[in-house]
Formats: structure tokens, C-alpha cells, sequence
């Protein structure tokens, strides 16, 4: 059940759904939440990513965006976010089927080309009408807080923050695509968050081929049939080789 069996797993499968977190673009120079030098070390999420927060302090708040907002404007897709797109234009090349959730709000995901893409925590290059409910892209400056183009009332980061529901329909096609997953990858993420950290177990018991990969064990790595100790550029590196033949 080695790295061998894995690879003939990901060049056979036919529906392929991959779960990535923060870990995957820190090779992009954007920064982790738990690990040693997490941002969750250094800024108390209680005072910048839940409602309360914002409500208390709203240009606080989107002072501490505009700053991850900057790293994220200076960030490039590394070779993983790259790797996770040609393995996507693969399956569906022979037929199959694949979806990427992301937990990441950075964006490089659909910058590396992905398209079968579902943003579990929304964009941070985004805001959200706090009145209407337009979203609409940032631009490179911005007012803090940034106004609504339509209905000039205040905006939001359009980022799922702790205790708020998740975007309109995408946990229901996470929660689809790993359940009928026969292969399922988990990048770069320490699974301590819900729900999105149930859907390596759930496409486990559903029968699928369950894949992790991190430099650190995590709650998942148990149940994985494969945990690559490696980070995500190495571990996709060795599970998809660039001279990957599709089929
Ligand atoms: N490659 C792959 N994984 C890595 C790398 C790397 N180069 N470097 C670190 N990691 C792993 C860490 O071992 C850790 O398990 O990435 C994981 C990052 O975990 P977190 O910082 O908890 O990030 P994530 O799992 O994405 O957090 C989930 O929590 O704060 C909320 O909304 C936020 O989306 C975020 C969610």
C-alpha cells in the first residue's frame, strides 16, 4: 500500500476529490494558521475572524485583511496548486470526474488553472455588501472599509469566519464529491477544522482510497491508506509526477 500503489491509483481512478489547506500555499510564501509560525500564533482569531470581531471593530479588521490581502497579491502558485490542475485536466481528458476544495482564501488554486473548484472559506481578494450582498473583486487599494459599487453601503471580506455558515451549496458538492470519491487527497491541512475536516473520513467509510499529505501527522493520518510525511510540492511531486501519462 506504498507510493507505487497510490500513483497506479491516481492514474486509474475515475473520480478523484482533493481537499487542500493553508499548508499548500505556504511553499507560496502565504502563512499557515497552526503551525509554529501560524498567523493563529501570532493574532488571536477571536479578535479577527469571527462576526463579534468585525462588529466591534470593523476597521480593525479589515486593517489585518488588507495586510494578508498584500501577501496574497504578492504570492505566485507553487508547483503543488500546478500539479492539482493538470491532474484535474487529466481525469476529465479520459472521462472522469474531480473536484478541488479548497480551504485556502488565497485564490491560487484557480490562478494554477483549476476550474472543478469549490472555495469552502470563500476568496480574500473578495468583499461582500453588507446590505445587498454583492460581492465584488477588491482592487489593488482600497478604503478601509471598502463601500459597495452598487448600494455604497459598507462591505465585508468575503471569508467564511468562525461560527458563520458555509457559502450557499458548497459544502453539498464537497460533501457529494467525496462520497463518491474512489480516490480521495488531503494536502496541507491539519483536519482540526469542521466540516471541513470530516470529509477525509467521510469518503473513507464511503470505500474511497484515502491520501494524505503533510510533513506532520494529523487527526486523518490514520485512516489514510498512504500519509506522505512531505510537503505539497514533494508529495504531489512523487504521487504525480510531471511525466504523469494520463490514463
Ligand atoms: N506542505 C503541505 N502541508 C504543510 C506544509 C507544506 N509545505 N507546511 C505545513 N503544512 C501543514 C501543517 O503541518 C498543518 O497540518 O499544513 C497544515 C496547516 O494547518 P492550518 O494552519 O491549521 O491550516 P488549515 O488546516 O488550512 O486551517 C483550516 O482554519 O483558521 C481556519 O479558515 C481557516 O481555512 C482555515 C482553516
Amino acid at each position: 500500500m506504498g507510493l507505487e500503489e497510490a500513483r497506479r491509483r491516481l492514474r486509474e481512478a475515475k473520480r478523484v476529490a482533493v481537499l487542500t489547506g493553508a499548508g499548500i500555499s505556504k511553499p507560496s510564501g502565504i502563512p499557515t494558521f497552526r503551525d509554529a509560525e501560524g498567523l493563529w500564533k501570532a493574532f488571536n482569531p477571536l479578535d479577527y475572524a469571527t462576526p463579534e470581531a468585525y462588529a466591534r471593530d470593523p476597521k480593525k479588521v479589515w486593517a489585518w485583511y488588507a495586510w494578508r490581502i498584500a501577501k496574497v497579491r504578492e504570492a505566485e502558485p507553487n508547483p503543488a496548486h500546478y500539479a492539482l490542475a493538470r491532474l484535474e485536466a487529466d481525469l476529465l481528458a479520459r472521462g472522469g470526474d474531480f473536484l478541488l476544495v479548497t480551504q485556502n482564501v488565497d485564490g491560487l488554486h484557480a490562478r494554477a488553472g483549476s476550474k472543478r473548484l469549490v472555495e469552502l472559506h470563500g476568496n480574500i481578494l473578495r468583499a461582500r455588501c453588507e446590505a445587498c450582498g454583492r460581492r465584488f473583486p477588491l482592487p489593488e487599494a482600497f478604503p478601509i472599509p471598502p463601500s459597495c459599487p452598487a448600494c455604497g453601503a459598507r462591505a465585508r471580506p468575503d471569508v467564511v469566519w468562525f461560527g458563520e455558515l458555509l457559502p450557499e451549496g458548497a459544502w453539498e458538492k464537497a460533501l457529494r464529491a467525496f462520497s463518491e470519491a474512489d480516490l480521495a487527497l488531503v494536502v496541507g491541512t491539519s483536519a482540526e477544522v469542521e466540516p471541513a475536516a470530516s470529509l477525509g473520513r467521510i469518503a473513507y467509510t464511503a470505500g474511497a482510497y484515502l491520501v494524505e499529505v503533510n510533513p506532520e501527522p494529523t487527526p486523518l493520518t490514520p485512516l489514510a491508506h498512504l500519509s506522505l510525511r512531505l510537503g505539497a510540492v514533494e508529495g504531489l511531486e512523487a504521487l504525480y509526477p510531471l511525466s504523469s501519462a494520463p490514463g
